[in-house]
């Protein structure tokens, strides 16, 4: 089983710490928890239990529609960005396939789970993880999909339409994911007018932190790729309550304006309290998260998680990306309180 960040369930286990204490760095999830307005609106709302969610879903896509300012017929929903990542594998069916590395593992499974051939263009260490995209386009033949994570997990650097776009002239099909676009405002949902190979799919976990209502949307321009989808797609997968509270998470500006502030403050305060430490070397991130090196020859990433839990803070040890190793560690950006916390303890162990 693939290895995930967030795994509150199985850490509290194994450490025996009650689940609501621990202080959770390793999920990605944005920092505001679900707000006043939205808990009232599943109380007012209990009765949807009582009914199917209308399966065409023509409410939540209009919401989706004046946030992403693409067309409503382009949209396609899903439980979670998971489960629009195995449809547009599936529905596409490519037999040779490209991977950015390291990134999302999910994107291999899938594609191992259609037998598709995979090659892995390599983020090079040397170069900050930064993709060479005129490398990449060079090794564009015979692919028929690539897929990019944008900002990618768990480098966090993103690519910008300039350069999605000469991709996107020189490929087949192009899958981006865009489950932490909204952190940085750099989308390639308005290229979806004007190119039919481009398939972007984005989550509300991450960005609204709401990471058990399960629901995601794509945004797409090809009719055959969307028809394909909605024949290979269960009805129903996005339930009631994913279907109303989602129509509300996308109007609510106040929360998302708020988000974006404490993601662009915090992040500049880890970048100032944590760049002068010698033995650790934090990534550039367009993203919420920060990929971070152990330059200590004593420490490694797993010493560092046993470390941190002693203080409930999870952070994710990201030696099972490909590419990395043991002294590769990933933690996310959480409100100011927290955030200090985390900070201390870097210090106290690598100061
Ligand atoms: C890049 C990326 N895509 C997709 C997902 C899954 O998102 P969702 O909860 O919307 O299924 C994650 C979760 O960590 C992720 O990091």
């Amino acid at each position: 089983m693939i290895n995930h960040g967030g795994d509150l369930d199985a850490i509290s286990k194994k450490y025996n710490i009650k689940k609501d204490t621990l202080i959770d760095f390793s999920g990605n999830i944005g920092p505001l928890c679900i707000s006043e307005d939205i808990k009232n609106i599943i109380i007012n709302n209990i009765d949807a239990i009582k009914t199917y969610p209308d399966k065409t879903y023509e409410n939540l896509k209009n919401a989706i529609c004046s946030y992403c300012l693409c067309d409503k017929e382009d949209i396609n929903v899903g439980n979670g960005a998971t489960e629009l990542i195995s449809l547009f594998i599936k529905a596409y069916n490519p037999k040779k396939a490209l991977i950015l590395s390291p990134s999302y593992l999910e994107y291999e499974k899938e594609l191992k789970n259609i037998n598709c051939k995979i090659s892995f263009f390599p983020l090079k260490e040397e170069e900050d993880f930064i993709p060479n995209i005129d490398l990449l386009i060079k090794s564009l033949k015979d692919i028929e999909l690539v897929i990019i994570c944008n900002p990618n997990n768990p480098t966090g650097y993103s690519i910008k339409n300039n350069d999605i776009k000469r991709i996107l002239d020189n490929c087949k099909f192009l899958m981006v994911d865009e489950t932490y676009a909204e952190f940085e405002n750099n989308s390639c949902i308005p290229l979806t007018k004007e190119y039919q190979n481009l398939f972007v799919i984005r989550g509300t976990s991450k960005f609204f932190g709401v990471p058990g209502i399960r629901l995601g949307y794509c945004i797409c321009k090809n009719k055959e790729i969307n028809d394909k989808i909605l024949k290979l797609k269960d009805l129903w997968s996005v339930n009631s309550f994913a279907n109303i509270i989602g129509i509300h998470l996308f109007n609510n500006k106040d929360f998302i304006y708020k988000t974006k502030h404490i993601i662009n403050t915090q992040k500049q305060m880890f970048y100032s309290e944590l760049s002068n430490i010698k033995t650790i070397k934090l990534y550039k991130s367009n993203s919420n998260f920060i990929l971070c090196k152990i330059l200590d020859k004593s420490i490694n990433s797993s010493m560092l998680f046993e470390k941190l839990i002693k203080q409930n803070i999870i952070i994710r040890d990201a030696k099972d990306f490909a590419l990395l190793n043991d002294k590769f560690f990933r933690f996310c950006i959480l409100e100011e309180d927290n955030n200090k916390k985390l900070i201390k303890e870097l210090k106290n162990i690598f100061e």
